[in-house]
């Protein structure tokens, strides 16, 4: 929530991602200096929202995870802990929840700065990092991921604070990598700086065939106020790679809906 003097993490909701209702703050920040990039995630067994976040100082050399938890969606959302995973910095983060295994994962911007993006696989309840925790050989920030026919994609950004910059796809057979750099995905980005924003999440549509979004930020300036967001449809093509072409408007028809099975 950056309107104004930042206060935590909003939630909006939409039931077709067009129309959006603000449900207001549902993390109060409270004295942590820094709270960035939060991203939440649903435990089903124990019908829990668990939301992973980046916290930090102002000058971000905590580098730290922080994590909170909620019945609702909608919040409040509870601070439980924060911490380096297993003495990384940790500072940007991509949420993954396997859609086959329902094991989630976070991928983070590490050591020395962001030199190293690190995978690391929660625990059963989302709730703690495990000491499975590798350097998965990719590079930067804004890290999101997918998986398509077993194999995970990983985008992320370089490093430019809050300047826009030509984002980088990664594959690799197993999310713990190593991951295989390809180049920028964002075709024919004229201004080389990923359609002018920064990767924040992939989103799964639920119903819909293989259809990922790209949702980037489009910070304004120094990334308070009046930033936005880019959301744009995520191609794999049938030899692996991703692709993401720009459109002024763009609308779900763009994907094929799943086919719903026949009652009985
Ligand atoms: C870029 C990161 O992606 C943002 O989340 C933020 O940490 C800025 N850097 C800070 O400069």
């Amino acid at each position: 929530e950056h309107y104004g003097t930042p206060r935590g993490a909003a939630c909006y909701s939409s039931t077709d991602l067009y129309n959006w209702k603000n449900e207001g703050v549902v993390m109060e920040k409270g004295t942590i200096e820094t709270f960035e990039r939060p991203k939440v995630i649903y435990d089903e067994i124990n019908r829990k929202y668990v939301m992973w976040f980046h916290y930090d100082g102002n000058g971000y050399t905590l580098a730290e995870l922080g994590v909170a938890v909620s019945d609702n969606p909608r919040g409040p959302f509870i601070l439980k802990d924060h911490y380096r995973p297993n003495g990384h910095e940790s500072r940007d983060i991509g949420l993954y929840v396997d859609p086959e295994t329902r094991t989630a994962y976070i991928g983070y911007a590490a050591d020395h700065t962001n030199r190293t993006v690190r995978m690391v696989e929660l625990s059963a309840d989302y709730m703690r990092t495990t000491s499975n925790d590798v350097d998965i050989q990719a590079h930067c920030e804004g890290p999101g991921i997918l998986k398509k026919n077993g194999v995970f994609y990983l985008l992320t950004s370089q490093c430019s604070g809050w300047t826009p910059n030509p984002g980088t796809f990664y594959t690799a057979s197993n999310i713990m990598g190593p991951f295989a750099s390809h180049g920028s995905p964002f075709i024919g980005d004229a201004g080389n700086n990923s359609y002018n924003s920064q990767p924040c999440y992939i989103f799964k549509i639920p119903g819909y065939k293989d259809a990922y979004l790209y949702m980037g930020d489009r910070w304004n300036g120094s990334g308070r106020s009046a930033s936005q967001y880019v959301f744009l449809p995520i191609t794999i093509t049938a030899d692996s790679t991703m692709e993401i072409h720009w459109y002024k408007e763009w609308d779900l028809s763009f994907f094929t809906p799943e086919r719903k099975r026949p009652a009985r």
